[in-house]
């Protein structure tokens, strides 16, 4: 296992990145709008998750960067079209312009459009047979569309009228966050030398938690934190008529949930032993996050 602080994982992430969007022929204002969106100043959550699970699963870490990095360009181009006027409308993401804000709405349509694209050229980087890839990419496209799934729930509703209030949120978090963040930690274990059932389904039920937890605190930042703290405008969720967890169950009906997933994550790695330490601690990181 190698063992490595958070930065030195992040550099390797940003410059497989930046490698995979300088394409010869590629309009230098396309790619100076796709690295501010995809190399700017967000927490790394994702390709981390990738990195921690690959070595939960054997392996050594840096055969995830082409995947980490890859989980981290979608979530990227998601971020900037989830800022769009047409969906959250949104002046500020990490304490900067939004890419839109910035460069112009066409620029950032279009800077999207090849972040997404360009993710998928990352898994090419993998030292994988045949077959191994392809499952890593079927979990790339399933979270993919269930993000954008959860985005189109999220914006424009269609949900099934059957549901309570709280299954409804459920539904909408699984997909537009938990879904990135399920595949993040699985396709880093797949991107190890191990293939054990076991080892697999205690990830995914992890990053079940997880995903789910992550966006509970999401929503709860935008209620109890101030933009600055968060380098996003907060208070938002509720101008919008958006359905979140605070507005389901309140504040502290949310944090007892994000408490109870905590546990289900902690638990659920607790057999992969000492090799999960590090998804043990970004699991309480992320509980306790405040930003
Ligand atoms: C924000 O994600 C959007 C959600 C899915 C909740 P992050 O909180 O991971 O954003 P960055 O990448 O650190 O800016
Ligand atoms: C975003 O959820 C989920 C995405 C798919 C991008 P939010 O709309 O709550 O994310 P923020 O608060 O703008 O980062
Ligand atoms: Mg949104
Ligand atoms: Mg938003
Ligand atoms: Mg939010």
């Amino acid at each position: 296992m190698v063992v490595r602080d958070t930065s030195s994982i992040v550099q390797l992430v940003d410059a497989q990145i930046d490698r995979v969007v300088t394409r010869p022929g590629t309009p230098p204002a396309l790619i100076d709008s796709i690295r501010y969106a995809a190399l700017g100043p967000g927490k790394r959550v994702r390709p981390l998750l990738s990195w921690h699970a690959c070595v939960a699963a054997g392996g050594r870490g840096p055969e995830s960067v082409p995947v980490g990095a890859a989980v981290e360009m979608v979530h990227a181009f998601s971020l900037v079209h989830d800022d769009l006027p047409a969906l959250d409308n949104d002046d500020l993401r990490r304490g900067r312009p939004t890419l839109h804000r910035r460069s112009g709405e066409a620029m950032a349509i279009l800077a999207g459009d090849a972040l997404l694209t360009l993710a998928f050229s990352s898994l090419a980087d993998l030292s994988l047979p045949a077959s191994r890839v392809m499952r890593i990419l079927n979990e790339l496209t399933a979270a993919t569309t269930g993000m954008i799934a959860g985005q189109v729930y999220d914006s424009l509703g269609g949900l099934p009228s059957e549901l309570t209030d709280e299954e409804r949120v459920v539904l909408i978090h699984r997909n537009k966050t938990g879904a990135l963040i399920r595949a993040s930690a699985v396709m880093g274990a797949l991107s190890g030398p191990e293939d054990s059932p076991e080892t697999l389904d205690a990830i995914v039920r992890y990053s079940e938690a997880i995903g789910l937890m992550f966006q509970i605190v999401d929503d709860l930042l935008d209620v109890t934190q101030p933009s600055e703290a968060v380098g996003k405008r907060t208070g938002k969720d509720a101008e919008l008529g958006k359905l979140t967890y605070p507005g389901v169950l309140g504040v502290d009906g949310s944090r007892a949930r994000v408490d109870e997933l905590l546990s289900r994550a902690e638990e659920a790695i607790f057999p992969l032993g000492p090799r999960s330490a590090g998804l043990l601690d970004m699991a309480r990181t992320l509980a306790r996050r405040d930003h």
